[in-house]
This record gives C-alpha cells, sequence and structure tokens, in this order.
C-alpha cells in the first residue's frame, strides 16, 4: 500500500528539474506503484495505458479546472488576493461541452488533414531554407525544431512572425504554467507573478491585433474567426483571444519538442538516423515511434465531475485527476520492450495526442512538419553525430529539450 506520503515523494522527483533528462525510471516506479491516491490533495495519479485510456473515454471526465474542488479553493483566495481582475475565458483545451464543442468546430476545418496536406510545399521550403542557413554545429532546436512551427503556426494565425522574439517570450513562461506544480505540491509555482504578466501581456497583445485585422482582414485563421464572430452570437472576442493564445502556444512548444526528441532518439540509435536518411519513407514511422518513446506533453489531467471508479480505485466528484501519458506508452502491459526506441515495431500505440473528445487537433500539421523536417535533415546529414550532451528546458508537461548541438560533417 503507498501512502499518500511516498505519493509526493514521487511525483516531487518527477518535477524536480535534475531528473528531466531522464525521467522514464520514476514513471516505472510510479506505474509499479499503481494509481498514486493524494485524497488531502484531491489528487489521484494514473499512470497505466489502461486507466489512462479509461479516463480519457470516461464520460464523466471533464476539462474545465472550475470543476476541481483543489482549484476552486485556489481561485477562492487568487479573488481575496487580486480583488478586481476579471476572470478571462479558459481556451477550449480547458472547457467541456457544449462550450467546447462549439469553439473546436469553428476552427477545426482550418487543421483538416487535406487542409493541411495542401501546407506540404510551403513546409518544405521553410524546411530547405533553415538547413541552408544553420551553422556548423547545427542546433536541431534553434536551427529547425524551434523555427518552423511557429513561422507555420503565425502563418496560419496571421500573427507577424517578426514580433516572435516578443510573444515566444511570454509563450515559454505560460509553457511552463502547464506543469503541475499547484496539483503536486498545493503551493503556487515559484513564478507565478510571471506568469500572470506573461498571460496579460499575449491577451492584449491578441487584443491588439485583432483590432488591426477587424480593419484589415487577411487570409488567416484569426481574421476568419473575427467575420465569425461579427456575423452571429456564435462566439465572442474574448473566445477569440483565447482560442488564438492556445492555438499560439500550442504550435510553438510542442512540434519543436517531437522534432528535437526524434533527432535525439536517431543520434541515440545511429543505424535509424541513417535509414531515414536513405529512405525518407521512414520517417511517418519515426514520427509515431516518438510520440510513444519521448512524447512531447508528458501528462494530462482531468476533472471528476461525478464519483467515478477507475481500475478498482473511487474517485470522488471534484478530484484531479492526472494522467502521465508518458508513462502509460511505456507500460509494458501494453507495448513489447517499452525502452526500445523502435519504428519499425508492428503497431505504434500511444496516448501522445491524447484521446476522445480533446484528442489533439493539430496532429495532422504536427505530424506533417514532424516527417518533412526529419527526413531532410537526415538526408542532408547522414553522418550527423552528438556535438555535446543536450540541455532540456526546465518544463514537466511539456518536456523538451533546449539545445541539441550537432556535428554535420
Ligand atoms: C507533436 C506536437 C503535438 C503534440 C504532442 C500535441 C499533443 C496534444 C495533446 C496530448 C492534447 C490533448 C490534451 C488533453 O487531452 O487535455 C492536445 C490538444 C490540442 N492540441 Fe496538440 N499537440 C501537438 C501539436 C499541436 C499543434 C501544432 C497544434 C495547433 C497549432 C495543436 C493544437 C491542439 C489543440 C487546439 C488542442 C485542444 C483540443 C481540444 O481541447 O479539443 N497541437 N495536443
Amino acid at each position: 500500500m503507498t501512502t499518500a506520503t511516498d505519493s509526493q515523494a514521487l511525483l516531487l522527483r518527477l518535477l524536480d528539474p535534475a531528473t528531466r533528462a531522464h525521467p522514464y525510471p520514476i514513471y516505472h516506479e510510479i506505474r509499479a506503484h499503481g494509481p498514486l491516491q493524494l485524497p488531502e490533495m484531491n489528487l489521484v495519479v494514473f499512470s497505466s495505458a489502461e486507466h489512462c485510456d479509461e479516463v480519457l473515454r470516461h464520460p464523466a471526465s471533464a476539462s474545465d479546472r472550475a470543476k476541481s474542488t483543489a482549484a476552486q479553493r485556489r481561485y477562492a483566495e487568487l479573488a481575496e488576493q487580486f480583488p478586481q481582475e476579471e476572470a478571462e475565458p479558459p481556451s477550449f483545451l480547458f472547457l467541456d461541452p457544449p462550450d467546447h464543442t462549439r469553439l473546436r468546430r469553428l476552427v477545426s476545418k482550418a487543421f483538416a488533414p487535406k487542409v493541411v496536406r495542401a501546407l506540404e510545399p510551403e513546409i518544405d521550403s521553410l524546411v530547405d531554407a533553415l538547413l541552408d542557413a544553420a551553422g556548423e554545429p547545427l542546433d536541431v532546436v534553434a536551427d529547425l525544431a524551434y523555427p518552423l512551427p511557429v513561422a507555420v503556426i503565425c502563418r496560419l494565425l496571421g500573427v507577424p512572425v517578426e514580433d516572435e522574439p516578443e510573444f515566444g517570450r511570454a509563450s515559454a513562461i505560460l509553457a511552463k504554467a502547464l506543469d503541475p506544480v499547484f496539483t503536486f505540491t498545493g503551493q503556487a509555482p515559484e513564478s507565478f507573478d510571471e506568469m500572470m504578466a506573461a498571460g496579460l501581456w499575449l491577451r492584449e497583445y491578441l487584443r491588439d491585433l485583432i483590432r488591426k485585422r477587424r480593419a484589415d482582414p487577411g487570409d488567416d485563421l484569426m481574421s476568419a474567426l473575427i467575420s465569425v464572430e461579427e456575423s452571429g452570437d456564435q462566439l465572442t472576442e474574448a473566445e477569440i483571444v483565447s482560442t488564438c493564445n492556445l492555438l499560439l502556444i500550442a504550435g510553438h512548444e510542442t512540434t519543436v519538442n517531437l522534432i528535437a526528441n526524434a533527432a535525439l532518439a536517431m543520434l541515440r540509435h545511429p543505424q535509424q538516423w541513417g535509414a531515414l536518411a536513405a529512405d525518407p519513407s521512414r520517417a511517418s514511422a519515426v514520427v509515431e515511434e516518438t510520440l510513444r518513446y519521448d512524447p512531447p506533453v508528458q501528462l494530462v489531467s482531468r476533472i471528476a465531475a461525478e464519483d467515478m471508479t477507475v481500475g478498482g480505485v473511487a474517485v470522488p466528484r471534484g478530484d484531479v485527476m492526472a494522467l502521465l501519458i508518458a508513462a502509460a506508452n511505456h507500460d509494458p502491459a501494453a507495448v513489447a520492450q517499452p525502452d526500445r526506441f523502435d519504428p519499425d515495431r508492428e503497431a505504434i500505440r500511444h496516448l501522445g495526442f491524447g484521446r476522445g473528445p480533446h484528442f489533439c487537433l493539430g496532429a495532422p500539421l504536427a505530424r506533417l512538419e514532424g516527417t518533412v523536417a526529419l527526413a531532410k535533415l537526415t538526408a542532408r546529414f547522414p553522418h550527423a553525430r552528438l556535438a555535446a550532451e543536450p540541455t532540456y528546458k526546465p518544463n514537466l508537461t511539456l518536456r523538451g529539450l533546449a539545445s541539441l548541438s550537432v556535428a554535420t560533417e
């Protein structure tokens, strides 16, 4: 029987940036304990493939933080601290039906596989230009994995890429805000004030841009959402801000990790690098195996909208259910030899894009960017090797490399 104290010690190890480079042994340890129950924190942590899958599909699993008992306590404290702050609507990642369904539908067309496929020639040229400009040693993160998805999402949303130094900084701070510091410790993160300031800055930036696009619409998603807003009562300006905020951060902080994590896995398995360099059709298997083996989003969470039982564990209404996707993807009950990076495995099953009603909307785009970038990177530099030990960003939820230095000659 794992006590709440043991459980919390395991979760603190996971949060510790010192374990960022090698979290998988901790995930194995956590999964071996079964679901971790921390009733005083209104928290249950699931880490097996079966349990995570069940929670993601369960009709009583909610995403709206306002339904969480622990968050309600926290909001009450915050309302005392910041009495005049007006609550902005959350993005649809954190909403339930009917608002989730309505807002997701409004943007889903822009990310449909057919629409995304039409972007391939542009993504091809972007990757070529980035690789042409890269120096020696090449930093896979700074030279390719970061600028590619940023350019694509800016172009789709109609956000000027020249403003990237500013909103890139805000986006990085907000990505860190997704770490479950409050959920796992009951304490606000140290950088809470900085996160609030970055959130307010990004909203103001987007509001300003919406004003400009309203006067001078373009061929972009923000202008399309403005025209929907103006044509009736389907969404509000505050919802356009939240939606663009979500897409901008998702575009900045996830695909970068897919491309860099895949490159690192192949550099550590050089026969995989060489095989992809020789045969670009292997890229999609490399992408899927990376989403399983080293997923860019390591955990998601849900709230029990009613009393639930998952894997024999009672989850009271209002409790947060943290789902360790990265642990589930390495569950030996679901995957043979889970710690082996093997794009040739027979069926690659993973929760890297989530599952159920919140399944990643950007999956076709991320897959396309990943396959093009990795096929071209390996073909251009077939004999690449690690030039230095890679470094990691401090983030747990959106875990990824800060730099990946590669010798190409
Ligand atoms: C490799 C890159 C990516 C990974 C691993 C990833 C992963 C995920 C995951 C795990 C979720 C589910 C969250 C949950 O269930 O709570 C999600 C949702 C989402 N993703 Fe991605 N994502 C990636 C790229 C993108 C991109 C490029 C975009 C768009 C620009 C995007 C947009 C979204 C949106 C809008 C949602 C919310 C869907 C909803 O709530 O209905 N993602 N993503």
